[in-house]
């Protein structure tokens, strides 16, 4: 699976992976426009609207450089729907076996969300190295993962949820954390009012951040 140890190796040297919802499909391209030009080419496109599907779609097809994939993926029929649209991974924001097993049956990177050890411990059953600690901020933050990296030496975490500008760098100081995912960028209203600059001029911030 040498796709899927580069993927994760992407997102590790990108360290941020900004999670957007997206109402309309058309603001699809102007949003990876916005967050290429901002130095961040990385996006979750969330199954939270009806547009997620060819949001996904049409920025896989225009911007194949970019890594794009698919958030709060809740079953297997949504996971088929985005990795046909051309979503490099999936993140789902808790466990799901059906999925997770989709994904590895089809050697698709997914990172399953959790917030305890025995979650965990579902993960570690599908040898998963790599979750999403979600929601990051109201589970204890990087105190939590700390206390979680004691007996799971070998899992990582992306933490998202209550992640922005003023606390990123507590959490990427800490080694077991690849990336952190957060909407701060890219928050519905900016998209949704076409605020680009704005998106724009906090996406180089947050990449200034984890320098
Ligand atoms: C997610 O699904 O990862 C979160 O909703 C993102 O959290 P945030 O909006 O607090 O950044």
């Amino acid at each position: 699976m040498p796709e899927q140890k580069n993927i994760l190796e992407l997102i590790e040297n990108r360290k941020i992976v900004p999670v957007v919802k997206l109402y309309n499909s058309e603001d699809s391209l102007p949003l990876c426009e916005a967050l290429c030009e901002g130095g961040l080419p990385v996006a979750e496109i969330t199954f939270r609207t009806e547009a997620a599907e060819d949001s996904i779609r049409l920025a896989a097809k225009v911007y194949p450089d970019m890594l794009i994939g698919a958030g709060t993926i809740v079953n297997t029929e949504q996971a088929k729907r985005a990795v046909d649209a051309g979503a490099k991974f999936l993140v789902t924001p808790g466990f799901s076996k059906k999925v997770t097993e989709y994904a590895a049956k089809n050697h698709i990177l997914i990172f399953p969300g959790v917030c305890t050890p025995t979650e965990v411990m579902c993960a570690l059953e599908y040898n998963l190295d790599v979750v999403k600690f979600f929601p990051a901020k109201q589970y204890g933050g990087p105190d939590t993962i700390n206390a979680l990296s004691a007996p799971f030496p070998s899992i990582r975490f992306m933490p998202t949820g209550g992640i922005n500008a003023s606390n990123i760098r507590d959490y990427l100081k800490n080694e077991k954390i690849i990336a952190c995912g957060g909407s701060w960028m890219v928050k519905d209203t900016y998209i949704k009012e076409h605020q680009f600059t704005e998106i724009i001029r906090l996406t180089k911030e947050a990449v200034k951040l984890t320098k």
